[in-house]
């Protein structure tokens, strides 16, 4: 079975990783779906987002998961990729509210949709890209938050600024 692990990943945290490695486990087949929002404004491009998880996902061997960009609707996506499952991950009671109504909206637009809400692990429950981006902008340490790699392309976006 097939899941969509979708999402905007600007950038890819632990916290997303430690979602994809599970989900992993759990399905044959795993599309980490990027949203490529041009209306949303976001540090990182599309590529640059997309080549971060497909590295990220390479050192951690994971061979059944593909990194993949949208446009426009999951619920248009997941039909063409023919897959039933998306899984969203939910850190704490605050996520709750906005991941019911989108699963519930996606539900309406394509009802063979099940969302499926995957709780962090306790240590990754307070990390978000917006937050990282937050510390890494003030030249804080990200390195519990964020791999290396990552840690070096934020590092290297701030810095032209
Ligand atoms: O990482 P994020 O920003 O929480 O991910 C949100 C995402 C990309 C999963 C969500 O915004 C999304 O699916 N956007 C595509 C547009 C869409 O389908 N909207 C309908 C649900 S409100």
């Amino acid at each position: 079975m097939k899941a969509i692990y979708p999402g905007s990943f600007d950038p890819i945290t632990r916290g997303h990783l430690d979602i994809i490695c599970r989900i992993s486990k759990k399905f044959d087949k795993v599309i980490v779906a990027v949203l490529n929002n041009k209306s949303k404004r976001t540090l990182f491009t599309t590529g640059q987002r997309l080549d971060m998880i497909r590295e990220e996902i390479e050192d951690l061997g994971l061979s059944n998961v593909e990194v993949k960009s949208f446009d426009g609707l999951l619920a248009d996506f997941a039909k063409e990729e023919e897959c039933t499952i998306a899984i969203k991950g939910l850190r704490a009671v605050t996520d709750y509210e906005a991941e019911l109504q989108e699963a519930q909206i996606n539900s309406q637009l394509y009802p063979d949709l099940e969302t499926l809400l995957m709780v962090s692990k306790a240590e990754y429950s307070f990390i978000s890209s917006s937050a990282v981006k937050e510390v890494a902008s003030f030249g804080g340490d990200i390195s519990d938050f964020v791999t290396e790699k990552v840690e070096k392309k934020l590092k290297e976006e701030y810095s032209k600024s």
